[in-house]
């Protein structure tokens, strides 16, 4: 087997590859090779010539409690022995069905019922189909629009990207898209001078509400990420803002529909963000972390009352969106091995005292002349960093290589979503690795 190193110099020489990378500018990398990555372990990745590189975005925020978690990894091989995989049609197994009803208990209300697919932007897909399906069968037609938040992100498949508001994701396909209205979004960095993050919350709630006073009649759902809009570069916003939505929504006959796929299972320091607001979503979507970051899962969960409206003899009247890998067995294993150790190691809490750690270290970072916007919630930290380098993200990305740290800018905004077995010395070593970066920039 050639070594990876000589494979990665040759593919930049000839300028063509047989993978074909997400979200990358393949040009981009006959100047920035790419990292070659054998092994992981714990929070840490291993390329091919023996560098380390912490983890400090969890693999596209998926992974939470380290690569190669020996409890996840002893689960996957039980369950590999009785069953990789069954199609969920016709047929049922433990694991899916332990699973559902180990996130009932999990979730708030009468979110009763699991329906699963692969990938984040599948759940998103799910969710507004079975509301306009619902509001159809429910004889209210007219119900056929979407309305979501102003720099949302709920995925890249059509419909997703539909209620997607991130341009450089959604400028060039908008003649294939849905066109449907954004609300402002109640994230703080609009506020104005002087205005609290709670005013400024309320101010976009009442925007919503003026929307839907007049369009409630022709709106199936709002979607939105509930407190932390990721893709938008961590815009984190007050939970008010999520009670307001909810009383509306259900003032108007809105479904309301909860994307946490990444700020799920614990990112916002409660299990769920929703939590936060003391709120019940009609539908709640879940991905990335749910199986623990392993393998492509995820799941819209819905209320009794959704899922009644469905339960019919015709197929007019049911729900027949499907997946191959809907509800695969060694995922909702992972899964199940992921909420054992939520379980057994009270992690939600042990994360606070992470969060407090990493708060007081991170104080030269706040104050640091080139930072804007500091901010945390829960376990994710964000700020801008000021630079005119139109090329920053893949400069830092770079930069950070070398001081063995996988950070991946959003833009001019630089976050941290570690894993939550992170401890003192790594987050010591995230810190000053990254202000070193800093620092460096801010001196060329
Ligand atoms: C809030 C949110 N929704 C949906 C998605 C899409 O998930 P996936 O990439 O698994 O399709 C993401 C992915 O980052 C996300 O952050």
């Amino acid at each position: 087997m050639r070594e990876f190193s000589t494979f990665y110099s040759e593919f930049q020489l000839k300028g063509r590859g047989s993978v074909w990378h997400p979200c990358t500018i393949m040009k981009q990398h006959e100047s920035y090779p790419l990292i070659p990555i054998e092994r992981g372990q714990g929070i840490w990745l291993y390329d091919a010539s023996g560098n380390r590189y912490l983890d400090a975005i969890s693999s596209w925020w998926v992974n939470l409690f380290g690569h190669c978690n020996p409890d996840i990894n002893a689960a996957l091989r039980d369950q590999l022995e009785k069953l990789e995989h069954v199609m969920l049609a016709g047929f049922t197994h433990e694991p899916a069905i332990e699973l559902s009803e180990r996130l009932v208990k999990l979730t708030p209300g009468s979110l009763g019922h699991c329906f699963y697919a692969s990938d984040g932007a599948s759940a998103t897909e799910i969710a507004l189909k079975m509301s306009f399906h619902y509001w159809q069968l429910c004889g209210k037609p007219e119900k056929n629009q979407f309305i979501s938040l102003q720099n949302g992100y709920h995925g890249e498949t059509l419909g997703a990207l539909s209620v997607t508001d991130v341009a450089i994701f959604k400028q060039i396909y908008a003649p294939i898209l849905h066109q449907y209205k954004t609300m402002p979004t109640p994230d703080w960095r609009y506020a104005e001078t002087g205005e609290s993050h709670r005013d400024y919350a309320l101010r976009a709630a009442h925007a919503l509400e003026n929307y839907l006073a007049q369009h409630h009649a022709t709106t199936a759902a709002l979607i939105l990420e509930p407190l932390i809009q990721g893709a938008a570069g961590m815009g984190m916003y007050h939970p008010i803002y999520l009670q307001r939505a909810r009383e509306i929504c259900s003032r108007y006959q809105v479904h309301f529909i909860a994307d946490e796929i990444a700020v799920g299972f614990g990112r916002t320091g409660t299990f769920f963000a929703c939590e936060q607001a003391n709120i019940t979503p009609d539908f709640l979507c879940l991905a990335k972390g749910l199986s623990g970051g392993y393998l492509p899962l995820s799941v819209t969960m819905t209320t009794d009352e959704i899922y009644e409206v469905f339960y019919h003899e015709k197929s007019s009247r049911t729900f027949l969106h499907s997946h191959s890998h809907t509800g695969n067995a060694l995922a909702c294993r992972a899964a199940l091995a992921t909420l054992d150790l939520f379980e057994q190691n009270a992690v939600i809490q042990a994360n606070r005292d992470k969060t407090d750690y990493l708060n007081k270290i991170t104080l030269p970072l706040a104050t640091h002349p080139k930072v804007k916007n500091f901010r945390n919630c829960g376990m994710i930290w964000a700020f801008e960093f000021e630079t005119e380098d139109p090329e920053f993200s893949i400069k830092c990305f770079q930069a950070a290589l070398k001081q063995q740290l996988l950070l991946r800018p959003l833009d001019k905004t630089v976050y941290f979503i570690p894993p939550y077995i992170i401890n003192q010395q790594e987050m010591n070593l995230l810190v000053n690795g990254t202000l070193k970066v800093l620092d460096e920039w801010s001196e060329s």
